[in-house]
């Protein structure tokens, strides 16, 4: 059956390789979001994927995901893949490098998500958070990435407050916390680590994960990870 799969961080890094790995079948229309629709247009030439300007940490954002998606009635998969990384010292955070990140993981994430809800509500749907090993509770942590591990922090406990809310309802909503993917975010998280996944096989497994996982798991926090970091 036809599938309507929306991808945000989709200019670069594991949003790419998703909507390439998910475009495969046919039966998919994919609909890749971000700010970059220059780095979108270079690989988004097929049918069956539309892609368009999304501003996750702007007011505006219901507008925009209208000015796209206002004619579809039916999102099947929603994955919350786009992120914000800022790499400092904690006193040298300015309030704009903090805010940053909760506008785009935390803030725009929820806000961005409530656009869907309606979308899913009749037919159902899986909505899947990417966040970091780094907002696992208990997890290693590392220096500079406050800012980032806490506004992805709270796209986890969303994750177990979205599913008790709409626990009644088809949609289901779940969280991967990633290790480290090969990607140019990892590049200034950690300068000149070599991580032991690529963007693509990352990628391979969330596509699976986000169309498969909502049969068995409902409001679960995943980590995916083979390494520290
Ligand atoms: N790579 C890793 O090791 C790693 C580890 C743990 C978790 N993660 C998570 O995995 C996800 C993908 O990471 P990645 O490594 O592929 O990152 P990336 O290469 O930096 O890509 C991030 C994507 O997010 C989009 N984005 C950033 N700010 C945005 C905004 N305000 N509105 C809309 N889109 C925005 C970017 O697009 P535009 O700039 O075009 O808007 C880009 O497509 C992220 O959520 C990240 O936090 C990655």
């Amino acid at each position: 059956m036809s599938k309507n799969i929306v991808v945000f961080g989709a200019s670069r890094g594991i949003g790419k390789e998703l909507v390439i790995q998910l475009s495969q079948d046919k039966d998919n229309h994919v609909f890749a979001l971000s700010r970059n629709t220059d780095a979108m247009a270079a690989f988004c030439d097929k049918k069956n994927i539309t892609f368009g300007y999304a501003d996750l940490s702007s007011n505006n954002v219901h507008d925009q995901l209208n000015a796209i998606l206002g004619e579809v009635d039916k999102i099947d998969v929603l994955i919350n893949n786009a992120g914000k990384l800022v790499n400092k010292p904690f006193e040298e955070l300015s309030r704009e490098d903090i805010n940053s990140c909760y506008q785009t993981n935390a803030v725009g994430v929820m806000y961005a998500t409530q656009y869907f809800v309606p979308k899913m509500k009749n037919a159902g749907g899986h909505i899947l958070n990417i966040s970091t090993v780094g907002a696992f509770q208990g997890s290693v942590k590392f220096p500079g990435l406050s800012a980032y591990s806490t506004s992805k922090a709270g796209v986890v406990s969303f994750t177990e407050l979205f599913a008790e809310e709409y626990k009644d309802t088809k949609i289901r909503m779940n969280c991967l916390c990633l290790g480290a993917v090969q990607t140019e975010m990892l590049e200034e998280a950690f300068p000149g680590y070599q991580a032991p996944t690529t963007a693509k096989e990352m990628a391979n497994y969330i596509a699976d994960f986000a169309m498969t996982g909502s049969q068995y798991f409902n409001g679960k926090i995943l980590q995916v990870s083979t390494s520290t970091p």
